[in-house]
């Protein structure tokens, strides 16, 4: 890893040369969740039309995600299951459950996860039919920050200046080590227009402060519009993210040139400067500061 605070692959996350192992302190992501008719073109293109298949690429990602991890470190990954007509007809594709024995496969240890309830303002989101029982189905209104960690807890040295200068108060304990987060209030960043699934800032925020210390790196490597990214350069991580598709890649590019993280909220350090990089490309401008 260079000095520099934000990195930007034009890659993919199965396979991340340019990390080398041990290299990062917490993976905070949101993959394209399988099933989802958002993301068929892009399964399609990976070669995985099944449901097991589009599991299979994600896993691949998590092993690459346990390789470049430190030793203790943990993998967010936010995934929703979905709802969908299947050769027996309508059912739940459990994504969370599938992905939790995925990444447990790759040597990852399953830790309590949480819940992300979304708010909705849909009151007719009710799924199947009227009011007659036995034929209606719940609505899916909550998705998963399902929590992984790479062996046992990360050891620290006795009073470890930066693990004490990122300390949190006890009221962001009591909210954001309960299992249900039915408080998120951020919407999606604006001008993404679904088309990344970009989830709100404050998934990202949270994660960050609960489980990574200043000055450390924070990866993700299904970036979308990068709101993993600005989160962490705004709470004085660094970060690095990676992503596949060219015109999402292009637009977090230019986003970092422009000087990045748009201000949300004030951040709590200045961003350190960014660089991005293209494999294969020359090294781009210097952004302003
Ligand atoms: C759900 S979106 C991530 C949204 C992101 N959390 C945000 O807030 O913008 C998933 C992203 O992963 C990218 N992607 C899909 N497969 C990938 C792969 N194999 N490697 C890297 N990126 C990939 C997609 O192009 C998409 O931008």
């Amino acid at each position: 890893m260079t000095e520099e605070a934000l990195r930007l692959v034009h890659g993919d996350a199965r396979s991340i040369p340019e990390l080398p192992d041990g290299s990062v302190h917490l993976v905070v992501t949101s993959p394209p969740y399988p099933m989802i008719p958002q993301w068929d073109a892009l399964f399609r293109e990976l070669e995985a039309t099944s449901y097991e298949a589009m599991h299979g690429v994600l896993e691949a990602g998590y092993r690459e995600a346990h390789r470049v991890l430190v030793p203790g470190g943990l993998l967010a990954l936010n995934i929703g299951d979905a709802v969908r007509r299947g050769p027996d007809g309508f059912r739940l594709w459990p994504n969370h459950a599938t992905a939790t024995v995925a990444a447990e496969r790759v040597g990852f240890r399953p830790l309590p996860y949480l819940l992300w309830k979304k708010p909705t303002n849909k009151p007719n989101a009710f799924l199947g039919s009227g009011f007659l029982p036995p034929s209606a189905y719940v609505t899916l209104d909550c998705e998963f920050v399902l929590l992984l960690r790479k062996g046992g807890p990360r050891p620290f040295p006795p009073k470890d200046p930066a693990r004490l200068a990122s300390r949190f108060t006890k009221a962001e304990r009591d909210r954001w080590f309960s299992q249900i987060w039915s408080d998120i209030r951020g919407a999606p960043q604006e001008g993404d227009g679904g088309r990344t699934g970009a989830f709100p800032p404050e998934i990202p925020e949270r994660l960050i402060r609960m489980f990574s210390c200043l000055g450390e790196t924070v990866l993700d490597p299904f970036a979308g519009s990068g709101t993993t990214l600005w989160a962490a350069l705004r709470l004085g991580r660094r970060a690095v993210g990676v992503e596949r598709d060219p015109e999402v890649f292009e637009r977090l590019r230019r986003r970092a040139e422009r000087g990045s993280p748009p201000p949300e909220r004030a951040p709590p350090e200045e961003p350190r400067r960014a660089s991005t990089r293209t494999r294969g490309a020359p090294a781009p401008r210097r952004p302003r500061a």
